[in-house]
């Protein structure tokens, strides 16, 4: 069996280590590709593998037909939207992500935004606490049950709306579960994006929904940049001086949201899973989770 490990932004090396070892310890070839600049390399070097695995690399039909051998797919972090999951199915190649495992590394990257924004950026002048503020996460997944239980501890108020969550499993952490986002919204200083890009959430982060939050208003963005409907943001932006916006995904109207300012913050490269533990945690799941079903068949991340 050969198991590749292809990502255009690299693992740490314990993490590479570790994944290495776990293919070898079960008798297959471990191989590498990093850093590749091209399709065509990906294409390239899955033509012999067996089993992949990603971060957000781009998994196209293209990239499918090119990998005749190909099994299983495993996208080591959360969001799979970077995996073409028909092209997948039609050759009968399992899709797999690794849940929760990289989730309190982009839970962390959401707090310092917060931090970050209500600091002014760490320009001069006043700035304000988290402390006392109500905090909406939108989507109480992985990481946002990460973030609550980190900003529980600075002593925020937190609220959570998911369309898929139970209230039950929300309120037993000691949140609030309100019955629309734009309760949500409309109750929150800072919401907190943890929604996956779907048909349905693309672009639903619009103005009317983001005009609903309270004056002096801090949205962050450490989900997908799909859900945000990016030219609305901008115009909130421009009429309300308070509104303030970090995000880990830089949107494409990047250098004009620059004329914000220390109320507009982008990462460069998406960083919330950039932590050594995160890509171990994520990166030996993924390796794990590919032995254990070529061993055994077990299918139990599968998401196509
Ligand atoms: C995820 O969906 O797991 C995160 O967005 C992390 O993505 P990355 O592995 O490309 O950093």
């Amino acid at each position: 069996m050969k198991i590749l490990v292809a990502t255009e932004k690299p693992f740490a090396k314990d993490a590479i280590d570790g994944i290495a070892e776990i293919v070898k310890e079960a008798g297959y070839e471990f191989t590498l590709l990093e850093k590749y600049t091209s399709a065509g390399e990906l294409c390239a070097a899955v033509a012999a593998a067996n089993a992949l695995i990603v971060r957000s690399d781009k998994v196209t039909r293209e990239v499918i037909e090119n990998a005749p051998n190909l099994k299983i797919v495993v996208r080591a972090g959360a969001g799979f939207d970077n995996l073409d999951l028909n092209a997948c199915t039609e050759k009968g190649i399992v899709a797999m992500n690794t849940p929760g495992q990289n989730s309190n590394a982009v839970a962390e990257l959401a707090v310092c935004f917060m931090i970050y924004l209500y600091r002014n950026s760490l320009t001069s002048g006043t700035g304000h606490e988290l402390k006392g503020k109500r905090l909406g996460i939108h989507a109480y997944g992985n990481v946002g049950m990460n973030v609550a239980r980190i900003a529980r501890g600075i002593g925020m108020e937190i609220y959570a709306y998911d369309a898929f969550c139970p209230k039950e499993v929300i309120e037993k952490d000691g949140v609030i579960a309100v019955n629309s986002a734009e309760e949500l919204y409309k109750t929150c200083d800072v919401v907190s994006l943890h929604i996956p890009a779907t048909n349905e959430t693309k672009n639903s982060v619009n103005y009317a929904l983001l005009n609903l939050m309270p004056k002096g208003a801090m949205l962050v963005n450490t989900a997908r940049k799909e859900v945000i409907n990016e030219s609305e943001l901008e115009k909130i932006m421009t009429e309300r001086t308070d509104f303030k916006y970090a995000t880990d995904i830089m949107p494409a109207n990047h250098e004009a949201m620059l004329k914000f300012g220390a109320r507009y913050f982008s990462t460069p490269k998406k960083m919330g899973a950039e932590t050594a533990e995160a890509n171990v945690n994520a990166g030996l799941a993924a390796a794990r989770q590919i032995v254990d079903f070529f061993k055994t068949g077990n299918i139990k991340f599968q998401v196509n």
